[in-house]
């Protein structure tokens, strides 16, 4: 796939933009990157902290030819690719479903999915928020996030990284496309992360917390979790927070 990006100062969100762009006709591979998001999103309508070249804030449009059943599929090839990412400039990632991935527990990217219907058909957005950066981390989440900086001592810049994550991207988009490409995209997701089997969780959901020890991928990337009634809990979406040991037998 052949990416075309357009380079902002700043915008409101760069998702936002590419959902647009979407709408209007824009071709799959258009991307948009920025140096600073004045309304970044992350997941459950929560706020992405975007100060200026703190990050590497992408979106993507993606037209997946894939069967509607797989397109949750689409943020495990992307978490593999930001992997991939990382682990090329010498880090060593860890991937949180379904979407989060970290370094020695602290979270370095999220990533996030949406679809909007065009007169193409239906679209794609990914969009990656990788932090550069952690100077300017409020107190409530420089406990819990960390950056390239943090880690490695390097000022990388966006284009630094955004040039191998396009490389990462598209690569295994093109692996996700082929016939086996679910599978070995589930495969791949797995190889790289500590949560698919046998971690013990707590999964918070709106209204629920279940805990159990997670079970590997359904066919669509759903999470496995036997839970501790014997049973095996299939989770679509959510929260999955680590359980440390004196919590496990609660
Ligand atoms: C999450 O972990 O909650 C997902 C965060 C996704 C943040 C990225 S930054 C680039 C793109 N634009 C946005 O507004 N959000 C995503």
């Amino acid at each position: 796939m052949n990416f075309t990006i357009f380079n902002f100062d700043f915008i409101d969100s760069t998702n936002t933009h590419a959902l647009k762009e979407a709408k209007l006709g824009a071709d799959e591979g258009v991307c948009i990157i920025a140096r600073q998001q004045t309304a970044g999103r992350g997941r459950h309508g929560r706020t992405w902290i975007s100060d200026k070249d703190s990050g590497l804030y992408f979106s993507t449009v993606l037209r997946p030819g894939l069967e509607m059943r797989f397109l949750p599929l689409i943020t495990l090839m992307a978490g593999v690719a930001v992997h991939d990412t990382l682990a090329e400039i010498g880090l060593k990632p860890d991937i949180k479903w379904v979407n989060d991935v970290l370094i020695d527990g602290k979270k370095i990217c999220g990533i996030l999915a949406e679809t909007v219907d065009t007169s193409k058909g239906l679209a794609v957005i990914v969009g990656i928020g990788i932090n550069l950066k952690s100077s300017n981390f409020p107190p409530e989440i420089s406990d819990i996030a960390t950056s390239i900086k943090d880690i490695t001592g390097r000022s990388l810049t966006n284009t630094e990284i955004s040039v191998i994550l396009t490389r990462f991207l598209g690569y295994f988009y093109e692996v996700l496309s082929h016939e086996t490409g679910p599978e070995t995209i589930r495969d791949e997701w797995c190889k790289r992360s500590t949560y698919a089997n046998g971690k013990s969780v707590r999964i918070v959901l709106e209204n629920e917390r279940i805990t159990g020890v997670t079970d590997g991928l359904e066919e669509n990337g759903a999470l496995r979790l036997k839970t501790l009634d014997g049973g095996v809990k299939i989770i679509q979406a959510g929260d999955v927070e680590q359980l440390r040991q004196f919590e496990k037998n609660k």
